[in-house]
């Protein structure tokens, strides 16, 4: 039996990348994080205090050395041959991604390393637009979608934080101003392409969500294998 692509994609915090881990370990495929892509290069620019104009930023991007070196059942991303580490997930980081990803020198640049990586199949691949833009022909597809109060909670639960109801709102709003600019841009927009399977995870536990998927996948790895 072949192997084949799946695609994950949903809005911030709706667990796409732990789900995309567990799937790969499952099934024995890769897991291609898309999102530490765009969080590396954002990270770089700020580091290196990058010019904001296009011509500028564009130059800067042309001689950013980033790449994504295999690592056990998934890849790192290492820019100038570094791993940047905790910096890929500091709020700094995730404060400024957003401005970065819509840029579209930037989305050609990481689209070329994704299909690189990916193009043979045997990998999950999670984002905002795999399902779209990246591996269009993936034979499974996967929107997965939560309020944004349970994504808020979850995320202060994985970043050992208590999630007072205070707390819980201040994240919400975090990431529904990312979801928003995720959302709102002209180039590969966060969006459910028309063949995906939308789960809502708002009320699933974790083991639910990947025995969900993981059962989508064997059916598919049997169809088109
Ligand atoms: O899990 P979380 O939403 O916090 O982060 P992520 O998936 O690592 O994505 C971080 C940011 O990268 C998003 O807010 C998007 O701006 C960008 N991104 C994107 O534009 N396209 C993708 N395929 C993946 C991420």
């Amino acid at each position: 039996m072949s192997e084949i692509t799946i695609a994950i994609d949903g809005p911030a915090a709706s667990g796409k990348s732990t789900t995309a881990l567990g799937v790969a370990l499952a099934l024995g495929y890769r897991h291609l994080n898309s999102g530490l892509v765009y969080r590396a290069i954002a990270w770089a620019a700020s580091e290196e205090s990058w010019p904001s104009d296009d011509a500028g930023f564009d130059e800067r991007l042309a001689e950013l050395e980033v790449e994504l070196e295999k690592v056990g059942s998934g890849f790192r991303v290492l820019v100038h041959g570094v791993d940047p580490g905790s910096s890929l997930v500091s709020p700094g980081t995730l404060s400024r991604v957003s401005q970065v990803s819509a840029r579209p020198a930037v989305r050609e640049r990481v689209l070329g390393l994704l299909r690189a990586k990916g193009g043979r199949g045997g990998v999950v691949c999670d984002g905002r637009d795999i399902g779209t833009v990246v591996f269009p022909e993936a034979e499974l597809k996967v929107f997965l979608v939560a309020s944004a109060e349970e994504r808020g909670r979850r995320r202060l639960l994985d970043q050992g934080l208590e999630p007072t109801e205070e707390a819980v709102r201040e994240e919400a709003a975090r990431l529904s101003a990312r979801d928003e600019l995720d959302s709102s841009r002209a180039v590969a927009p966060l969006r459910r392409a028309a063949d995906a399977i939308e789960l809502d995870t708002t009320k699933m536990n974790s083991t639910e969500v990947l025995g969900r998927i993981v059962s989508l996948a064997r059916a598919r790895e049997s169809l088109f294998g």
